[in-house]
């Protein structure tokens, strides 16, 4: 299978659904968060299999903190969980884990777990699996200016260095290559503040099935319509 798709290098997953997953199926919005987990799994193990190199997964957007303390508590629990009983397997299996977000609006605990996982797989090169926790494109992007700006205000910089290569360097990971697919499950068709300057050209796959039903089956499923996409980037 692999010799006939053409791979992409870099998905990006807007993980959308779970909560509508788990009203539909008379369970708690919790529940749907935890069986969105399981989905996780799957889609690491997939792109493990196929050789995607960089998996983004969009965990958790600083627009979420409106949401219940309840729900924001409970995932902030299965983040921790999560990241503490899956470290030793992705490290195992050759996973490099980045976050990617604002760390500063995080508990020390999340930060602390965040850390470890961060450092006791940074040595792994077979898949970059990077989560977007507290993460707001445009929070991103007005940083990059600001740091960029305080170069300039330094003479470290000058206005005419200011590339795009330049601003990418100062977004939160700035070796990150830019996504080739970006999915979305639940039906939703929008960005939602993920990854605006990085998706220029992406290319973009919607389905309607909920975040907790999106397995392996579906994960390929995409990156089979993606291998038939012709990507042009702007020339003929
Ligand atoms: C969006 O569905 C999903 C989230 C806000 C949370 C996603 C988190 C996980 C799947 C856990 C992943 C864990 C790790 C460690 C990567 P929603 O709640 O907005 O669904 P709805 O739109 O149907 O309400």
């Amino acid at each position: 299978m692999n010799e006939k798709l053409n791979i992409p290098n870099h998905v990006a997953i807007i993980m959308d659904g779970n909560g509508r997953w788990a009203s539909q199926n008379g369970f708690d919005r919790s529940y749907g968060h935890m069986m969105g987990v399981e989905s996780v799994k799957d889609v690491i193990d997939e792109s493990l299999i196929l050789g995607v190199r960089y998996l983004t997964l969009y965990a958790f957007s600083s627009e979420n903190w409106s949401r219940p303390k309840m729900e924001v508590d409970g995932l902030m629990e299965l983040f921790c969980s999560t990241i503490i009983s899956q470290k030793d397997i992705l490290k195992e299996r050759g996973v490099r884990v980045l976050f990617m977000g604002d760390k500063d609006a995080l508990s020390s605990k999340v930060c602390g777990y965040i850390k470890i996982c961060e450092d006791d797989t940074s040595q792994n090169l077979k898949l970059t699996l990077v989560i977007a926790l507290n993460y707001s494109s445009r929070m991103e992007l007005t940083n990059a200016t600001k740091l960029i700006s305080k170069k300039v205000l330094s003479g470290e910089l000058s206005i005419d260095d200011i590339t795009e290569s330049v601003i990418t360097e100062h977004l939160y990971i700035g070796s990150l290559p830019d996504p080739d697919l970006i999915i979305r499950t639940s039906g939703e068709c929008r960005l939602s503040n993920f990854l605006l300057w990085q998706s220029s050209y992406s290319e973009f796959y919607f389905t309607s099935v909920f975040w907790p039903e999106f397995k392996k089956e579906e994960y390929r499923e995409a990156i089979g319509v993606f291998s038939k996409r012709k990507r042009r980037f702007g020339n003929i």
